[in-house]
């Protein structure tokens, strides 16, 4: 793909070296709501949804989407998703909370939780919500639960960890034997039978190999290994699954000579041994399901930023950017690449090298290091590429600096869809005592 193409995919274009991201200029939006800011294009969430949703309508109809909430939770995200028949995957309860405030209800949701505590349970079978297991210990507390709340035992599902994992960082791998998630091999038959025996009648069965796997071969293996545990689950026990899900997982490309996940690759190496199963142990039509978090929300977003300092200490020249590792800290968490691009390219044809930091009060606040970039000057603005995952979500007031707003483009409007925190937010909850007011 060429570098244009690559922006394009991303809804961003430069129109006399003028930088518009879904058709509006992002200067105009940078200098009406200030910065650091979050911009997300509403349409290209709806654009990701629908062309994934095709290819798995294309292989089987019997098919849901389950929005990882985790890597991006706005209201309007969720809303927008939720608009578009996405069902959601939760991994806590202020995600359930949040989910049931954007007016998702409780049975499109699963809740994948992990070392779920007795107050997670509650919440959740109060409200409804399918709990996807992680440890066989935890059965037993769950029934208890269903059992002191006089709730029936309605359908339950194990995350299985397949052993086989993937993802952009040793962190976001999440399958394999010394990773915490899910239950191995040797449990499966066991987590089944005791849950049955509990009293259980309906099933489901779950993995997720890990996060941002962009080699769409990564998949094949662990695919594989499911479902033959799937399959000895089966064979022992005579279960009936009414969904297998896959997990997410699925990766965008964030490096221009990067290409797009190959979702035929990806159709091949799990979809298609997936109808196999079904057809070899005649399975009926259970839900195929998947819950991919960054493939839908990334690339809607980028991150707008101003250069405040230009820095040569004559060694390395520095652009000092008023957004830092509070405001995006996959660079410094992941060793995560994010693209970055000035929004005005006007004049600037000499290009230089530069570290681009954030002005946290540490070494590691740095967002794009060694970028050839033309020319910056003070106050020219930024943008960062494909924030619209694990962005926001992950931000913080760390140096006690308030968190950043966050709009919403849609149909050549921008909508503020979270203010920027004030100071005020810093002291949210804090209490003196007596005898220090
Ligand atoms: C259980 C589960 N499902 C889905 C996801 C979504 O991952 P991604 O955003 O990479 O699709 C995650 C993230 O790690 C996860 O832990």
């Amino acid at each position: 793909m060429n570098y244009s193409d690559w922006l394009k995919r991303k809804g961003l274009e430069y129109r006399e070296d003028i930088l518009y991201f879904a058709k509006k200029k992002t200067l105009d939006i940078a200098k009406r709501f200030g910065t650091p800011l979050y911009v997300i294009n509403e349409q290209m969430i709806r654009e990701r949804y629908r062309s994934l949703k095709n290819v798995l309508n294309h292989e089987y109809k019997n098919n849901q989407i389950n929005y990882a909430v985790k890597a991006n939770s706005n209201l309007s995200v969720l809303k927008i998703l939720n608009s578009e028949g996405a069902s959601f995957d939760c991994t806590s309860m202020g995600e359930v909370y949040i989910c049931l405030k954007a007016g998702i209800s409780s049975e499109k949701m699963i809740y994948t939780g992990n070392m779920f505590t007795d107050a997670d349970f509650k919440f959740a079978v109060k409200n409804n919500v399918f709990v996807n297991l992680d440890s066989l210990s935890q059965l037993n507390r769950l029934v208890r639960i269903h059992e002191s709340l006089g709730k029936e035992k309605k359908a339950i599902s194990f995350r299985i960890n397949p052993e086989f994992g993937a993802g952009h960082h040793k962190h976001t791998i999440t399958a394999g034997k010394d990773i915490k998630f899910g239950i191995l091999e040797q449990q499966a038959i066991e987590a089944y039978r005791k849950a049955k025996e509990a009293g259980f009648e309906k099933f489901g069965i779950h993995q997720h190999i890990g996060s941002g796997v962009i080699n769409a071969l990564d998949f094949g293996k662990p695919a594989e290994k499911f479902i033959s545990i799937i399959k000895k689950i089966i064979k022992t026990l005579d279960i009936k699954f009414e969904f297998i899900d896959f997990g997410g997982g699925l990766g965008i490309p964030y490096r221009p000579e990067e290409e797009p996940l190959d979702l035929e690759s990806y159709k091949n190496l799990v979809i298609k041994p997936f109808l196999n199963l079904l057809e070899a142990e005649e399975l009926g039509e259970p839900i195929f399901k998947i819950e991919p978090g960054r493939f839908l929300s990334a690339e809607s977003t980028i991150l707008l930023t101003q250069i405040n300092t230009i820095k040569d200490n004559g060694f390395k020249l520095f652009a000092g950017v008023n957004a830092g590792f509070n405001t995006l800290i996959r660079p410094t968490l992941y060793n995560s690449y994010h693209h970055i691009i000035p929004c005005d390219l006007k004049g600037k044809k000499r290009e230089f090298e530069y570290d681009i930091v954030g002005p946290i009060c540490e070494s590691g606040d740095i967002l794009g290091e060694g970028r050839k970039l033309n020319e910056l000057k003070e106050e020219d603005y930024l943008a960062i590429l494909d924030t619209g995952a694990y962005g926001f979500v992950m931000s913080s007031p760390y140096n006690s600096r308030p968190r950043p707003a966050e709009v919403l483009i849609n149909n050549n409007s921008v909508y503020e869809i979270r203010r920027a925190e004030t100071f005020e937010d810093l002291l949210n909850g804090q209490k003196v005592p007596e005898h220090l007011k």
